[in-house]
């Protein structure tokens, strides 16, 4: 079994310079969870340069991690990214959440950090620091990824295109302009007022954090940020 194993990933690793469509399916498919397209673009879809930075830190905007264009208002339309945009913090306060809290509040009101006219306060903070708690979570589910990904299947995960991975950055994209998406589930999400509301969230917000999400999310993170 284990030979059988042996060059069966030695067959693949050699498959992997063509790497057709079908095959790559089959690889995603053997190696990541049936909606890895879900569990990937959601962990991805607000990145930018500072949270690559956690995976490694020489990551610079030279990378092609489809994410949510933050200018709503882009005159060509454009919804999705091609990259993860730097988004550097103020520095006015001592500590990383207060820079992290006057950048959310110093631009409510105006439609360019990506999330539309629907968010209240309250749930773009909760927003912006659950996707900070996922990457601190998904930093040590790459370190400890073992095996590391075949560069076969890096290729295949970073095909984007291909893939639906950049298909669903664009699902969530589109459904900022009508509610607050924290998950791709596509059922209604209640206003963020009270510890009931709350809960809905809390649990929404955990969506993400199963050992097969964080995989999915962690091979696709490894092969982005290997090379820089
Ligand atoms: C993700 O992939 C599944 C299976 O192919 C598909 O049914 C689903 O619509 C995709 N999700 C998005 C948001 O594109």
């Amino acid at each position: 079994m284990k030979v059988f194993f042996a060059l069966l990933l030695v067959t693949l690793a050699v498959a992997a310079r063509g790497v057709p469509q079908s095959r790559c399916s089959k690889l995603l498919a053997a190696g990541l969870s049936s909606n890895y397209n879900e569990s990937i673009a959601h962990a991805i879809h607000s990145m930018t340069v500072q949270g690559l930075q956690l995976f490694n830190p020489r990551a610079n905007d030279q990378n092609t991690i489809p994410t949510v264009n933050h200018n709503l208002h882009d005159k060509n339309g454009v919804k999705v990214l091609p990259y993860a945009p730097n988004d550097a913090l103020p520095s006015d306060y001592f500590d990383i959440t207060m820079n992290m809290i006057d950048k959310i509040l110093s631009m409510i009101g105006k439609s360019d950090d990506g999330l539309g006219a629907h968010w209240s306060s309250t749930e773009r903070i909760v927003h912006k620091f659950h996707m900070r708690d996922l990457w601190l979570r998904l930093q040590k589910e790459v370190r400890e990824l073992s095996p590391k990904p075949l560069a076969s299947v890096c290729k295949c995960v970073l095909d984007v295109k291909s893939n639906g991975i950049f298909r669903a950055v664009e699902w969530i994209a589109a459904h900022y302009e009508s509610g607050t998406p924290i998950t791709l589930l596509d059922r209604p999400i209640p206003k963020l007022v009270d510890s009931k509301t709350w809960e809905f969230w809390k649990s929404d917000l955990l969506h993400y954090y199963t050992p097969e999400a964080l995989h999915d999310a962690a091979v696709y993170l490894h092969c982005a940020t290997k090379d820089f």
